[in-house]
């Protein structure tokens, strides 16, 4: 990552002025709870030590101009008509989160920032909602406004899915913006009440990116929501009381049985994966590696099975981590490419790099790259 004073250096030279603002964003990792956000259960993520960094200043030009290291491209927005015509890529982000902004009426003022980051975009690490939280915290910072995190969290949410068009769910935004050192997050979608579960400090989180891009997943994504809510719709049917799949409980099951495929599979995962969430919680309470680990495992089945969001690679590096000495190890994020998050000791994180390296070279004939990560502090916003 790019250290301050050169980012403010990179300011000076792109757009001739001293920095008045800097905003850090950082990526995220899911623990459990996958494909549950949308359909109003539980998720445990936690924000990491990798993410985005901001150098920004007020402008009166009445545009927000970006440029950024990572993708050695400028990116303008002019602030009284955001979203026209809309920009490829990441400047998109810039357009959506303007937009949203605009409409929720905060009075926008111009800007120029430079952004550099080290989370590999598709890598499954969250890189737009960081993209989103920086780029909302510096055109609130230059208009000297305010929103709370949760309703900033929402806006972002509704730039992704409106404009981006990915039907995200919230967890992803509220993890970058409300993240804690040392923490994991259990939100509850529905009310999106946020309890606060420590990570004990022997357990280390490796991220095991199989370097299979989720290259736009957003139509698989979107489908899977879609069925989810076909499902709900059929189950409500059935029994008053079921809006969402939230609603399901073990005494559903010889009804959700009775669904058709696949909406039967897709409404079991949801059901068992909220369990798993709540359990995996109670297992950090008590320090009880073991079960996290089988929780972690019986996740990763009932996404490949169920819910059928894994690939050969993501699969492969679980087989790997696993034969490595992970107590655990699962797809994290929204899958179809992406990384695995293993579960390790801490003691024991050097070995299992380098064993889960040459276990999945040695199935996929492919490299993947490895992170350990901590949890970390959510997005931040200073004036320099
Ligand atoms: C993506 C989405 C999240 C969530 C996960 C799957 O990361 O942005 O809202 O649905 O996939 O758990």
């Amino acid at each position: 990552m790019t250290p301050w004073p050169e980012l403010d250096h990179l300011l000076w030279t792109r757009f001739s002025t001293r920095p008045q603002f800097h905003v850090t964003a950082p990526g995220r990792i899911n623990l459990i709870g996958e494909h549950t956000d949308y359909n109003e259960g539980f998720v445990l993520p936690a924000a990491i030590d990798r993410g985005l960094r901001l150098s920004g200043a007020s402008s009166d030009e009445g545009t927000f101009r970006v440029w950024s290291a990572q993708f050695r491209e400028e990116v303008l927005v002019p602030l009284d008509r955001p979203e026209d015509p809309p920009l490829p890529s990441w400047g998109r982000y810039l357009q959506a989160i303007a937009g949203e902004l605009r409409r929720a009426g905060v009075p926008l003022r111009g800007a120029v920032a430079v952004l550099d980051g080290d989370l590999p975009a598709g890598s499954g690490l969250s890189s737009s909602a960081a993209l989103e939280a920086a780029i909302a915290l510096a055109l609130l910072g230059s208009a000297r406004a305010t929103v709370e995190r949760p309703d900033l969290a929402r806006l972002a949410q509704r730039a992704e899915s409106e404009f981006v068009g990915v039907q995200c769910g919230i967890m992803d935004q509220l993890t970058v913006l409300l993240g804690m050192r040392g923490q994991a997050l259990l939100i509850d979608c529905r009310s999106l009440e946020v309890r606060y579960v420590s990570i004990p400090e022997h357990l280390a989180l490796a991220i095991c990116d199989t370097g299979v891009r989720r290259s736009l997943g957003e139509t698989r994504y979107n489908e899977r929501r879609r069925e989810c809510e076909a499902a709900a719709r059929r189950l409500g049917q059935a029994r008053a009381g079921i809006r969402t799949l939230r609603d399901l409980t073990p005494q559903d099951l010889p009804t959700i049985d009775a669904l058709p495929d696949p909406l039967r599979r897709r409404a079991r995962h949801v059901l068992t994966e909220n369990a798993r969430v709540l359990e995996a919680v109670e297992a950090l309470a008590q320090d009880d590696a073991a079960t996290l680990g089988r929780a972690l495992n019986a996740s990763h089945r009932s996404l490949q099975e169920d819910f059928e969001v894994s690939t050969e690679e993501l699969d492969a590096m679980v087989d790997a981590a696993r034969g490595a000495g992970a107590l655990g190890a699962r797809l994290t994020g929204a899958g179809f490419g992406g990384s695995v998050l293993a579960m390790i000791e801490r003691s024991r994180v050097d070995a299992f790099t380098s064993e889960t390296a040459k276990g999945y070279r040695a199935s996929t004939g492919r490299e993947g790259t490895f992170l350990v990560c901590r949890p970390s502090d959510g997005a931040q916003f200073s004036y320099v």
